[in-house]
């Protein structure tokens, strides 16, 4: 069975052992709930590094009082055998004393990429994931840590914070994972029924053709406003955003075109579950 390391001295201690005999270490960090998307993260890893870690940890401080850190869906024994069938080595499964003991005061505030978008929606969101990262980083020492694509934006704020912040561990990025219908995959897919689902899967299909468009250099308001009404349309009840920006730090283009590398984002609401999404153009 895979090794679970619940303290940071734990930790520590296997991933010094392995640094003494010249591994190098791969980081996953994850909620949990695992699937197919955060076990190619785990392979990627494994390509990239001789040892893997992953990390499950529901991070309190990136959930807002009415969001679903209640409810949010918690399988440890079933990811620890996803996982070491992925070829994870340690799973790390801090409890929140150990990340946030009494008298944490700490905040990570990261500018740039965490503007707009989510934030405009989830404005305690990236202040929560900067402070956990980071600490999570520091933590396990790795020498590489990958992302998923899936949360494109986060993805750009991890970079920014590591950058800035001179962590060591390099951060990469993974193309997200889909199931046959293109829906990208997501632990709160778990919420959705049978006739959500259904919908849910539509809205790759108008992300992809909204890219087309803005690839076209067509107007960009427009292409937004499109997409906007076409996943109403499907049957979300409620967009939060649909935007094309800059891929590299999400800025908006200037001249209302894309003029240079782009990528499209969404956040939509299906009944009580809101699901992200994200293409290049
Ligand atoms: P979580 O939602 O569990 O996602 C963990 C990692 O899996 C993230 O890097 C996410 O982008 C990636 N991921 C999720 N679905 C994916 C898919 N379909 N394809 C590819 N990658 C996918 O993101 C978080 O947890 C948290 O915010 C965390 C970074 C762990 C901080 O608490």
């Amino acid at each position: 069975p895979l090794p679970i390391a619940r303290t940071v001295e734990a930790l520590r201690a296997t991933v010094r052992d392995w640094k003494r005999h010249g591994f190098t270490v791969g980081f996953v960090p994850t909620m949990g709930a695992l699937h197919e998307g955060h076990l190619t993260l785990v392979r990627e890893a494994g390509r990239r590094a001789d040892k893997v870690v992953a990390s499950v940890f529901v991070n309190p401080t990136q959930f807002a009082a009415h969001e679903d850190l209640g409810t949010y869906p918690r399988r440890e024994a079933q990811d620890a055998t996803l996982l070491a069938g992925a070829g994870c080595d340690l799973l790390f499964a801090p409890t929140v004393d150990q990340m946030y003991p009494e008298g944490f005061v700490t905040a990570v505030s990261v500018g740039g990429p965490s503007q707009g978008l989510e934030t405009d929606f989830r404005p305690h969101f990236f202040g929560g994931v900067a402070v956990v990262v980071a600490k999570l980083l520091n933590q396990v020492q790795a020498d590489v840590a990958v992302f998923g694509e899936k949360d494109y934006q986060q993805l750009m704020v991890v970079t920014r914070m590591a950058r800035d912040l001179d962590i060591p561990t390099r951060i990469v990025g993974s193309p997200t994972e889909r199931d046959g219908h293109g829906l990208a995959l997501s632990s709160r897919n778990a919420y959705l029924s049978e006739d959500e689902l259904a919908i849910a899967r539509r809205l790759n299909g108008v992300l992809a053709e909204a890219a087309i468009k803005a690839a076209d250099k067509r107007p960009l308001a427009a292409v937004e406003r499109d997409a906007y009404a076409e996943i109403l349309k499907a049957g979300f009840q409620r967009v939060d955003y649909v935007a094309v920006r800059r891929a590299d730090d999400l800025a908006t283009f200037p001249n209302g075109v894309v003029d240079g590398p782009a990528r499209i984002l969404v956040a939509a609401w299906l009944g009580k579950t809101r699901l992200i999404d994200n293409m290049p153009v």
